[in-house]
């Protein structure tokens, strides 16, 4: 087993915070692997790659120049922290990973996050694909309305409203397209823990994780 502790789910679900704050508890490193799919759509874009191109993307994936700095991420030595968040480059990411050499080139990068100090790792395949020896896997979801009150309430925009519909469509359309891909579908790996976070604050549902850790 690895010192590992993987955690997947769909967009919005609450997995990265749950998960950064879990790594704090048990003084562990951080993976946000989604990150990684986020600056390589940012990186293609900047670079004016196509992101249907698989083999163009890929190279762009496998010689990433990120840095990852404490909370801030570094591209080519720019702070890119908030502008990998934009949806748009969600719906990006959400593209380029569904391409079979992309997500071949990122993972390596991803297992070397795990050192003797260990790794809480966040994304869609960290238990399926990444880290099938994880000493611990859960599946963190949430229905798609909280979800998207959650998105809504980390960008600051209400409730209700056609802002808000824009979210939750978004938030479909991605799941759909991560659920259904070929490649690494977002899927429960057979020895995962469900967490439904719907109606948990994000304090009970990191508990719930340090419960099963302790068990
Ligand atoms: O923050 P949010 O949950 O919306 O997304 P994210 O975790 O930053 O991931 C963005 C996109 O990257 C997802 O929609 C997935 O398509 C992709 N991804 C993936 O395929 N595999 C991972 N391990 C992490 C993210």
């Amino acid at each position: 087993r690895l010192k590992v502790i993987a955690i997947d789910g769909p967009s919005a679900s609450g997995k990265g915070t749950v998960a950064a704050r879990v790594a704090n508890v048990l003084n562990r490193d951080y993976l946000d692997s989604g990150a990684l799919y986020r600056l390589t759509a940012l990186y293609a874009r900047q670079q004016h790659i196509n992101w249907q191109d698989e083999s163009g993307v890929a190279v762009l994936a496998k010689n990433l120049p990120v840095i990852f700095h404490n909370e801030c991420i570094l591209l080519d030595s720019k702070d890119v922290t908030a502008e990998i968040r934009a949806e748009d480059i969600g719906m990006g990411a959400s593209a380029v990973a569904a391409l079979p050499a992309v997500r071949d080139a990122l993972l390596q990068r991803q297992r070397n996050f795990l050192t003797s100090k260990g790794l809480v790792a966040d994304g869609r395949d960290m238990a399926t694909v990444v880290f099938p020896q994880a000493e611990l896997k859960i599946f963190l979801t949430a229905s798609a309305t909280v979800r998207a009150q959650r998105r809504a309430l980390q960008f600051g925009i209400a409730n209700n409203g056609i802002e808000y519909q824009q979210i939750l469509t978004d938030i479909e359309k991605r799941d759909q397209t991560d659920r259904t891909r070929l490649v690494a579908p977002l899927k429960p790996a057979c020895d995962a823990k469900i967490l439904d976070t719907s109606l948990l604050t994000i304090e009970e549902s990191v508990e719930k994780v340090l419960d099963w850790y302790r068990k």
